[in-house]
């Protein structure tokens, strides 16, 4: 598809979603009761993006309850892997969809969705399908078991109009790495909201963990 005819607005919408943050935490939410502290905490340490994940019940009310307090942030799910999964999430007021892989249906339903789809690839040969129909911002998962870094530098050859948004064994530390590419967007991950961490209510350590990993990136620069 040659660029004049790409559907500006998927385009500029992923990439609003993407240029917010360079950090995206990954969030499950295990206890309806975390939802207000953990959301505070992680827009006190300077997060502007928020995925929820749909692996528990409480993912869908967590998004509405989160786009209410923080209107000033972008709100949206991850682990959809079903159209109704995606529009339950609109219906909820998400932002974005995330999803782990990508299959046509879902990509159809992203080029008219309100709410903005990142697809989920770990191969060119997926992400091709989705630049066929104009997408040019994917989530790169499992990042680091299909190939991290090396891979996405490759990617960037033949594909260098394309963002990604990697996710998948990234850590504090090797967050930088990923970002030093010109075809990362941002970076993804659940090591911004450990799990004992949100279990112990500990949420001045989810605040530092994400002010550490923002300033991390900055000295990396
Ligand atoms: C995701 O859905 O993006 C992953 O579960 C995040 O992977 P991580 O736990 O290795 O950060």
């Amino acid at each position: 598809m040659a660029e004049s005819q790409l559907p500006a607005s998927l385009r500029e919408r992923a990439d609003r979603v993407l240029d917010a943050s360079p950090l995206v935490p990954v969030v499950t939410i295990d206890d309806p009761a975390q939802v207000v502290p953990l959301g505070d905490a992680l827009v006190a340490g300077g997060l502007r993006v928020l995925e929820i994940t749909l692996r528990t019940p409480y993912g869908l009310d967590a998004i509405t309850e989160l786009r209410a307090r923080h209107p000033e942030i972008w709100v949206g799910a991850g682990t959809v892997a079903t159209l109704d999964q995606y529009k339950a999430v609109e219906e909820a007021g998400g932002q974005f969809v995330i999803t782990p892989g990508s299959t046509r249906e879902l990509l159809d339903y992203g080029t008219r969705a309100t709410a903005s789809l990142l697809p989920g690839v770990a191969t060119l040969s997926e992400m091709m399908e989705g630049y066929r129909l104009g997408y040019r911002a994917f989530k790169f998962f499992p990042a680091e078991a299909a190939g991290g870094v090396a891979a996405l530098k490759a990617f960037g050859g033949p594909f260098g109009d394309v963002r990604f948004c990697p996710t998948g064994g990234i850590r504090e530390a090797t967050a930088s790495d990923y970002l030093a590419l010109p075809n990362v967007a941002a970076v993804g991950g659940t090591w911004l909201t450990p799990g004992d961490t949100l279990r112990e209510g500990d949420w001045q350590s989810v605040t530092r963990i994400a002010q550490y990993s923002l300033q991390s990136l900055q000295s990396a620069d």
